[in-house]
C-alpha cells in the first residue's frame, strides 16, 4: 500500500480525483495545497481533517478566514508547498497547472519521495533539472498523465533496445476536422467544451491546438529517454487506446481503457501492485477505434513543439512560459485561437537558448520568455 499521500494542486481537476483514489483505496493524506485559500480548499480541509494545507497565494481575506478555522493546520507560501513535497516518506501527487509544480517536483524527488507527476510542465520547461534530481535523490518518477502512464505500462518488462517508437494518441480536441479559416473564429467557450475530457482551462484550450500533445512528446521524450524521431502522434477521437509502443519486431502494444483519470492516477500511486479500485469493466464491444494523422498545418502548435524539443536546452521551457500567456490571453478575449502559436513561435525566435542547470536557470528563462510574450501581445497582460 502506498505511503502517505501530498496532493498539489488539491482543489483542480487532477487533484480532486487523486483525493477520490485515496478515499477509494484508503490511503492517508498527509496533505494538501492549492494555490488560493478558495472556499473549495476550505472544504477539502474539512474533509481531510487530519492533512496539512498550504495556500501558496491567498487574498488576505482567505489568509483570515483559513487561519481562523483551520489554525495551526494551515500554511501559506510557495516555499511550504515545496517544504511538504519535500517531507521524507510521502507519495506526492503534482497537479499543480503550469511551470509554478516545477519547484515541487524538484524538492519531492530530492528528497527521495515517490512523484507522481501530473504537471507536465516539470519536465516540459525543467527536463534536465528534474533529471537531475531524480538521480541524485534517488526517488522514483511515475507518469500520472494518462498516455505516458499508458506507456510506462507498455513498456514494463522491455528493454530499451527493442522499442522502435513510441505512439501518442490525441483526441484532436473539439475542432478536430476545422479548417484554418473556421480555427480563426472559434471562441473561448468552444475550446473549452472538450469532447471527451473534463480538465482544467488551460489544458483544455491546449488540447484544442494540440499544443498539449505538443507538451507530451516532450514530456515523453524526458520520461522514457526516446528521441523526438522515434515519437509520433495520432489522432484518436475515442480516447480509449491512451498511447502505444512499437517493438522492433513489429510487434504493438497498447493500453485500452475508459478515459478516466483516476486510473493512472491510481496506477501512479500502487505501482507495482494493481488494486481494485471499484472501476467499472470495460466493454469492447461498445467501441469502435478509429486512427487518422494529426493535421499539422491547421494546429500548428504540434510541430512547434517538436521543434522546441529538437533544439533542447532552455527552449521547451521558453515554448511553454510563452504558451500559459498566451493562453491566458486568449481566455480573456484578448487573442484570437490561432494567435497562440503565433506568440509562442515568435517568443520562441525571440528569446536566446541557455543550457538549464538549476530550478533558478529555468526560472530565470520562464520569467524572460513570459515578459517577451506580455510584450509581443501589447504589454496587456
Ligand atoms: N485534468 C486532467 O485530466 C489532466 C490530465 C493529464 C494531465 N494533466 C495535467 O495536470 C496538471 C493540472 O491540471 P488540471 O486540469 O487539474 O488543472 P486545474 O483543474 O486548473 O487545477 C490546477 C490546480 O493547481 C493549483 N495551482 C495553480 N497555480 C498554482 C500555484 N502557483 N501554486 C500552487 N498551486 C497552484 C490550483 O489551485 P486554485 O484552485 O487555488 O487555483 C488547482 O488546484 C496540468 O499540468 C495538466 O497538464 C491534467
Amino acid at each position: 500500500m502506498s505511503s502517505p499521500l501530498v496532493v498539489l494542486g488539491a482543489t483542480g481537476s487532477i487533484g480532486r480525483q487523486a483525493l477520490d483514489v485515496a478515499a477509494r483505496l484508503g490511503v492517508e493524506v498527509a496533505a494538501l495545497a492549492a494555490r488560493r485559500g478558495s472556499d473549495q480548499l476550505l472544504e477539502l480541509a474539512r474533509m481531510f481533517a487530519d492533512a496539512a494545507v498550504v495556500a501558496v497565494a491567498p487574498t488576505g481575506d482567505e489568509r483570515e478566514k483559513l487561519s481562523a478555522e483551520l489554525g495551526e493546520r494551515v500554511g501559506f507560501g510557495a516555499d511550504l508547498m515545496e517544504e511538504l513535497a519535500s517531507r521524507p516518506g510521502r507519495t506526492v501527487i503534482n497537479g499543480v497547472v503550469g511551470a509554478a509544480g516545477l519547484r515541487a517536483s524538484v524538492a519531492a524527488l530530492e528528497a527521495g519521495n515517490r512523484l507522481a507527476l501530473a504537471n507536465k510542465e516539470s519536465l516540459v520547461a525543467g527536463g534536465p533539472v528534474v533529471l537531475d534530481a531524480l538521480r541524485r535523490g534517488g526517488g522514483t518518477l511515475l507518469p500520472v498523465d494518462s498516455e505516458h502512464s499508458a506507456l510506462f505500462q507498455c513498456l514494463v518488462g522491455e528493454s530499451s533496445g527493442a522499442v522502435r517508437r513510441l505512439i501518442l494518441t490525441a483526441s484532436g480536441g473539439p475542432f478536430r476536422g476545422y479548417s484554418v479559416d473556421r480555427l480563426e473564429e472559434v471562441t473561448p467557450g468552444q475550446a473549452l467544451a472538450h469532447p471527451t475530457w473534463n480538465m482544467g482551462r488551460r489544458i483544455t484550450v491546449d488540447s484544442a491546438t494540440l499544443f498539449n500533445k505538443g507538451l507530451e512528446v516532450i514530456e515523453a521524450h524526458y520520461l522514457f529517454g526516446i528521441p523526438y524521431d522515434d515519437i509520433d502522434v495520432v489522432v484518436h477521437p475515442q480516447s480509449i487506446v491512451h498511447s502505444l509502443v512499437e517493438f522492433v519486431d513489429g510487434s504493438l502494444k497498447a493500453h485500452i481503457g475508459e478515459p478516466d483519470m483516476r486510473v493512472p492516477i491510481q496506477y501512479a500511486v500502487t505501482y507495482p501492485e494493481r488494486l481494485d479500485g471499484g472501476f467499472e469493466p470495460f466493454d469492447l464491444t461498445r467501441h469502435t477505434l478509429t486512427f487518422e494523422a494529426p493535421d499539422r498545418q491547421a494546429f500548428r502548435a504540434l510541430d512547434l513543439a517538436y521543434q522546441a524539443g529538437r533544439i533542447g536546452r532552455s527552449a521547451p521551457a521558453v515554448l511553454n512560459a510563452a504558451d500559459e500567456v498566451a493562453v491566458h490571453a486568449f481566455l480573456e478575449g484578448r487573442l484570437g485561437f490561432l494567435g497562440i502559436a503565433e506568440v509562442v513561435e515568435r517568443t520562441l525566435d525571440h528569446v536566446p537558448v541557455v543550457d538549464l542547470h538549476s530550478v533558478e536557470d529555468v526560472v530565470a528563462v520562464d520569467q524572460e520568455a513570459r515578459g517577451v510574450a506580455r510584450s509581443l501581445l501589447g504589454g496587456a497582460c
